[in-house]
Order: C-alpha cells, then sequence, then structure tokens
C-alpha cells in the first residue's frame, strides 16, 4: 500500500477588505516592529496597491520597502537582484504580491537571503536550502497558480530554460486572500489563470501520487473552477464569483502542494519556453490534448474528476462516465474563452518536434514520469502535434 506524508497547510485569512489587515495580521504572526521587503510586480507596484500596502504596514509600526523588478517568468538574475535588496535593507520578512511571478520570487529570495549563492545554485533542488531564510507572506493577485499555498518556485535560468526550486522553506507562513485585489483582471487572464487552477486541481487527483487524503482540496477546488468561472470570467465585478474561484486556487494550490502536477505541467512548461505561451493557457491546452489517453489509463480516478466537474453518473460505469470528461473539458475552455488554436502564437504543426524536445528535458522529464501513463519520444510528439494544430 501507498505511504504518505500531509504536510501542514499554509494558514489563510479569506475575504473582501483583508488587505486593510496586512499590518496587524504581519504583527500576529511574524512579531511587531519587523522591516519588511514588499515583492511587486510591476502592475501591483503601479497601481497604488503596493503604496497602500506599505502605507498599511507603517501605520501598524513596521518599516517596508518596495521591490518591483519582477517580470512574467522571471529569471534567476529577478531573484538575485531581489536578494541583494532585501539583505541591503535588512528585511526580516517578505511580503509578495502578484500573479505568480511575484511570489515565485519572493519565496525564493526570502529562502537564500541569508546565503552568498545564487538562486540557479537551488534550481531542481539539487540541494537544501541553508534553512537562515526569512517568513513570506503571500498575497495572490490573480486566481490560478496557487503559489500562496506551495513549497515551489517556477523560474528560468539565465539562458531561459525554465526551472523549478521546491523545500518546506519556500512555503509561506500566511496566505491573504482579497478578492477585491482580483475585480480588475482582464476577462482572457481571468479564464487563463482559472483554468491552471482546475490544471492543478485535476493533475494531482490523477497522477502517481494521488491519494484519498488529498482528494476533498483538489475535488472541490474543480466543483468551484466549473460552477464560478464562467461568471467571474464574464463580470469581473462580481465579487462572490472571484472570492470562489480564488478559495478554487487555494485549495488546488494545496494538493499540488502534496501531490505535485503532471503531464499538462511538463508539456505546458515545454511550450512556455519554445512559444512563449502565458503558463495557464498552455496547462489548459496541454491537459486538453493528454487528456483522453489519461482516462483511458486511469478510469476511476477520472471517473472522480468527472463527477467534481458536474458530470452527471446516470448509471453509468467509471470508464463510461470518465470518457465523458475529455469532451466536457473542451468545452469548458471554449465557455470561458480560453483560445484553442496556437496560430496567433506563430507556432504550427511543423514545431511539434522542437516542442517535444523540450518536453525532454530534466527539468520537464518528473511531470511525464509522475503521470498515470507512460510516454516515448512518439507519444510525446503526438500530443504536441494535436496540441498545435488544434483550432
Ligand atoms: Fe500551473
Amino acid at each position: 500500500m501507498q505511504t504518505f506524508d500531509l504536510p501542514a497547510a499554509v494558514p489563510v485569512a479569506f475575504g473582501p477588505g483583508r488587505l486593510d489587515r496586512l499590518g496587524t495580521l504581519t504583527t500576529e504572526r511574524l512579531g511587531a516592529e519587523r522591516r519588511l521587503l514588499l515583492v511587486a510586480d510591476p502592475f501591483a507596484a503601479t497601481s497604488g496597491l503596493a503604496e497602500r500596502l506599505i502605507e498599511n504596514l507603517e501605520e501598524a509600526g513596521h518599516k517596508a520597502a518596495l521591490f518591483s523588478d519582477v517580470v512574467s517568468d522571471p529569471r534567476e538574475g529577478h531573484v538575485d537582484a531581489c536578494v541583494d535588496v532585501a539583505r541591503d535593507f535588512g528585511a526580516d520578512a517578505i511580503v509578495a504580491l502578484g500573479g505568480g511571478s511575484a511570489m515565485d520570487v519572493g519565496k525564493l529570495a526570502a529562502a537564500i537571503v541569508g546565503t552568498k549563492e545564487s538562486s540557479a545554485a537551488y534550481a531542481l533542488a539539487t540541494k537544501p536550502f541553508p534553512g537562515n531564510g526569512v517568513p513570506v507572506i503571500a498575497i495572490p493577485t490573480t486566481s490560478g497558480t496557487g503559489a500562496e499555498m506551495t513549497g515551489t518556485s517556477v523560474f528560468s535560468l539565465g539562458d531561459g530554460t525554465k526551472v523549478w526550486a521546491w523545500g518546506p522553506e519556500l512555503y509561506p507562513k500566511l496566505a491573504l486572500l482579497d478578492p477585491e485585489i482580483t475585480a480588475s483582471l482582464p476577462a482572457p487572464l481571468t479564464a487563463a489563470t482559472g483554468v491552471d487552477a482546475l490544471v492543478h486541481a485535476i493533475e494531482s487527483m490523477t497522477n502517481r501520487n494521488a491519494h484519498p487524503l488529498n482528494d476533498p482540496p483538489a475535488m472541490r477546488a474543480i466543483g468551484l473552477v466549473r460552477r464560478w468561472l464562467p461568471q467571474a470570467v464574464a463580470d469581473g465585478g462580481d465579487l462572490e464569483a472571484r472570492g470562489q474561484v480564488q478559495i478554487a486556487a487555494c485549495l488546488a494550490g494545496a494538493a499540488i502542494a502534496v501531490n505535485g502536477c503532471a503531464v499538462a505541467h511538463g508539456l505546458g512548461h515545454a511550450l512556455g519556453t519554445v512559444g512563449h505561451v502565458h503558463h495557464g493557457r498552455a496547462v489548459g491546452l496541454s491537459l486538453r490534448v493528454a487528456l483522453e489517453g489519461n482516462v483511458a489509463a486511469t478510469p476511476e480516478r477520472h471517473a472522480l474528476v468527472a463527477e467534481a466537474f458536474g458530470i452527471e453518473r446516470k448509471g453509468r460505469s467509471d470508464a463510461a462516465l470518465a470518457a465523458a470528461l475529455p469532451e466536457a473539458y473542451d468545452a469548458f475552455l471554449r465557455e470561458v474563452g480560453l483560445e484553442i488554436s496556437l496560430s496567433g502564437d506563430g507556432l504550427s504543426g511543423e514545431d511539434a518536434e522542437r516542442l517535444a524536445a523540450a518536453c525532454d528535458t530534466a527539468e520537464n522529464q518528473p511531470m511525464f514520469e509522475v503521470t498515470c501513463r507512460a510516454f516515448d519520444r512518439a507519444e510525446m510528439e503526438r500530443l504536441c502535434h494535436a496540441m498545435l494544430t488544434a483550432a
């Protein structure tokens, strides 16, 4: 029988207006008069959000400084620059505010601020963190990556290779979720990030590490995305819908923190490297082409996913119920407006071999290996071709 560890979850403070409690929550969790480096992406830094948080922290008696040199798909240089600023400021905690990128940079910088080594030294978890890092409070501004709940940071090396760092030291000490922050997120980004959360939940439910102890958060996340994401896309100001999708992303993040992802993230990261496609859309399209084979490999696990996704059993066997999932998933991607074709991204079937080669790398292989079925190079190329020619 499978052995299993369920790590302690990250504490969560959720609700509209919670942002304005950052200062007091910091005092409660980390103590008084802290020196906090706010790591924010350019949107958060220029929209007044970062300013508002710094003011709030200072009102509560803390000192705060801003680091905003964070880009989408951050590189090792961004993390190392953040470490330098944190060290110069004497930061004893980091507040990571933004989409996945700002949280990835903030978490990794916090874990290595006490060492002289570069972030690249910690890529692919080849060595443990030094253990003298500073705590992180994570505040997501999108609802998708779930990075506020995980011990993972994704970043790119200097040559553009997308890699990840992993370790218990990367778990935030608190996740602060305020649906009001996500209200201004444009519809395409709302859809892509929400699909990322859905894929996290499905992959954690169906990969080789899946375990019943970890099913509840993933299954609930699947149901919440199915129920609320179309509404959040249609009406960004609907705070109920925004909040429910935010909770879904948080639950799915907690699920992958335990079980990890699978083929859609291996293929999706490769698509991100080759075609610079947004992560959420990339993994959404990747699962779309991989799902049929996955369902055939483990129909009983995918029947659970199908039920969570709202597909009625109607007396059907697990295999028959699970077989309905790929079509329902495809219809859902189209309902939330995810662009299926990659032709507008400058990609075509001719790129299949190049994309398959990008899958077959040390950083992406682990996600194929943990998938519920085996992949050889021919199957990878078939999936890549199907994705690149989809319409
Ligand atoms: Fe993801």
